[in-house]
């Protein structure tokens, strides 16, 4: 069977060192199929990176999310919560509230005039299935770009990929769910 290149569940098993050896020796070396053929003969070791890098992509890829969005989300530093924290006191806790749960000054207002609530950060089980690169996503482009209330901000303008990083992480820890 082909392996699916975005199945991220199969990809994830495989670190980018551990695909730069299927993809240079082939699937019958490395205990696979031997219809993989290896390239390291036909391609340079920069032609080789490249491919390794464009699969690690794949496993993020949501169609909705443009690539530069998750280029930016792939260079950026890892997120830290402290920092997430300081960021959404000052941007978020209006809508979102102060603990996250949704609850802010402006929620009453968005429920009253567009039937619209803030999401609440709190919540385990909607976010223990979203990725972190969508979560990224939907903070960098805003609610409107998937479809999700256009009241929900779009920020790349105002913040760099490593606070919105940061804000995914601090978003994981109140909710108390696992970056995936
Ligand atoms: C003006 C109000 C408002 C502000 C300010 C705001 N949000 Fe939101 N946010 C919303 C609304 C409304 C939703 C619900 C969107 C939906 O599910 O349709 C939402 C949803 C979300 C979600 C869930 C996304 C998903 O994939 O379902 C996250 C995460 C989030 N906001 C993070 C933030 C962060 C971080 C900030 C500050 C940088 C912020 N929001 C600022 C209104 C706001």
């Amino acid at each position: 069977m082909v392996a699916k290149l975005n199945n991220s569940d199969r990809m994830e098993k495989l670190s980018p060192e551990e695909l730069r050896k299927v993809i240079a020796e082939g699937g019958g070396k490395t205990h696979r199929s031997d219809l993989m053929p290896p390239w390291a003969m036909r391609l340079t070791p920069e032609q080789i990176d490249d491919l390794v890098q464009f699969v690690v992509q794949l496993r993020y890829m949501n169609p909705s999310v443009p690539s530069s969005t998750l280029a930016a989300y792939m260079a950026a530093p890892e997120g830290v919560p402290a920092d997430g924290r300081s960021l959404f006191v000052h941007h978020c806790v209006a809508c979102h509230g102060s603990e996250g749960k949704g609850d802010g000054p402006f929620a009453a207002k968005l429920l009253e005039t567009a039937k619209v609530q803030p999401r609440n950060l709190t919540d385990s089980v909607y976010f223990k299935d979203r990725k972190d690169s969508d979560l990224y996503a939907t903070i960098a482009l805003g609610g409107g770009h998937f479809k999700k209330a256009v009241q929900m901000p779009a920020w790349t303008q105002t913040l760099t990929p490593a606070q919105m990083k940061s804000l995914v992480a601090y978003v994981r820890s109140i909710s108390q769910t696992e970056s995936k």
